[in-house]
């Protein structure tokens, strides 16, 4: 944490803004995302993969965080998106994302999903098995529509990270596996399909992974199952889509990978595996979420509580917690946060930061370094920008906070904070309650 994050009254800066500033102005808790921070990113993605290989392709992954706004950004940026829902769907579509640049992703689509992803005229459908393909064929046959499709494959390659996130090992619930004819049975079917163009595969081994060797794995895989088609079954792949899942550093020690620690080793093993199987290379997609917007996202939380347990422990409880981020009870996700209004002083103790929610497992960070707090002292949860807003619930009636987007000189609402009345919104007294 640099001095240059730290004004002169000992206040934490993030995207140009004094932190305690936007606190007082929206509330807390309050998502915080830095504009400036999501578009770096963006360019760096650009920079770095796009603008090298020629017609390739990045699409945020959606589901890190997707209100509208986010949709404008990046299709400012000209990159794409992944959506995996008819609500990510809506949403994209509503902001007025370009339909041609969406993938359409799930490994459980309903049939109005497809048709919806059909109407609006998505970019691609990646078909996630047999079950999928002849739903969707049928939906498209009678609704004379066609569609650009992907199968999803499952590669067989186990990454490391926590077992929740990984999705590219055997035995997996995404995608077609190798293992077995299902694959080949469906690339023939698309091949002579009337209302189906298949464009070529996708893998995505899992998330929040640092080494690119699973990666470079996966390729080579893929490259072997495309090498068999071509002989086989004579079909040309044109598009190889080679998921997302690039880690994020949240040790405020430690850094980030580069995105093209991944990219340009994935690249190499794509052109040389084509070269000696005597493919052309396919054009590629990649679908980074977390490495996007993660770091461009802070939360301001408000100290309510400070308990010292003698000997043990010392509780620093806030007005938020698992409802409003639920990484670290879900997946044991570490994260670390800074006194925001006390940066000038030391810090000399040890807390917990504890959620406000029912459940001893609502812990947020343990071992967080902090000068002594109080009530009312506003803390910053960092690098919360990826899969914390998007998984947020209702639990324990507790309404989600707002998001604000900020830049220098400007802070705007891009979700609202919920009511107490938002959270009635859906509920009904039968009759004989009443
Ligand atoms: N593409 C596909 C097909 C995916 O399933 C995912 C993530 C991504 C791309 C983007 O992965 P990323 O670049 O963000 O790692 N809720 C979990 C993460 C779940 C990721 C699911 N799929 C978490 O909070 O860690």
């Amino acid at each position: 944490m640099g001095q240059q994050n730290v004004n002169e009254s000992g206040h934490f800066l993030f995207g140009g803004w004094d932190v305690t500033e936007l606190a007082e102005r929206f509330g807390t808790p309050l998502y915080v995302l830095s504009e400036e921070a999501v578009r770096a990113r963006c360019r760096a993605v650009r920079e770095s993969f796009m603008d090298r290989w020629e017609n390739s392709l990045a699409v945020y992954a959606g589901k890190a965080f997707l209100p509208m706004a986010m949709c404008r950004i990046i299709a400012s940026e000209g990159l794409g998106l992944d959506v995996v829902s008819g609500g990510e769907l809506h949403t994209a579509k509503s902001a007025g994302f370009p339909m041609e640049k969406v993938f359409f992703h799930g490994n459980s689509k309903t049939a109005e999903e497809l048709r919806f992803a059909l109407d609006a005229g998505v970019g691609r459908i990646v078909v996630d098995g047999t079950s999928e393909l002849d739903a969707l064929e049928e939906i498209a046959r009678n609704g004379g529509k066609r569609a650009d499709i992907l199968f999803r494959v499952t590669p067989g390659v186990d990454a490391h990270t926590h077992k929740y996130i990984l999705t590219g090992h055997t035995g997996s619930k995404f995608g077609f596996p190798l293992l077995g004819n299902s694959l080949r049975t469906a690339v023939r079917r698309a091949m002579n399909s009337d209302c189906l163009s298949l464009r070529g595969f996708h893998f995505h081994i899992g998330s929040q992974i640092f080494e690119n060797t699973s990666h470079v794995m996966a390729v080579g895989i893929g490259v072997k199952t495309i090498a068999e088609f071509s002989r086989d079954l004579g079909f040309t792949t044109m598009e190889l889509n080679m998921g997302g899942g690039y880690g994020v550093e949240f040790d405020p020690e430690g850094e980030t990978p580069p995105i093209s620690s991944f990219t340009d080793a994935m690249m190499e093993a794509l052109a040389a595996g084509c070269a000696a199987e005597g493919i052309p290379v396919p054009r590629v997609i990649i679908e980074p979420g977390r490495w996007v917007v993660s770091e461009a996202g802070v939360t301001l939380y408000t100290v309510q509580t400070v308990k010292t347990i003698d000997g043990m422990v010392t509780y620093a409880g806030v007005d938020g917690g698992m409802t409003d981020n639920p990484r670290p009870a879900l997946y044991g996700a570490k994260y670390w946060a800074v006194a925001a209004g006390k940066m000038d002083r030391e810090p000399t103790e040890t807390v917990t930061l504890a959620g406000k929610c029912c459940e001893s497992g609502d812990v947020l960070i343990e071992g967080l370094k902090v000068p002594p707090l109080e009530r009312g002292d506003l803390l910053a949860v960092l690098n919360t920008g990826a899969y914390t807003f998007s998984m947020a619930s209702n639990y324990n009636r507790i309404p989600r906070p707002a998001a604000v987007l900020v830049s220098p000189g400007r802070a705007d609402v891009i979700a609202e904070r919920q009511t107490y009345d938002d959270v009635l919104r859906w509920d009904r007294i039968p009759e004989h309650l009443r």
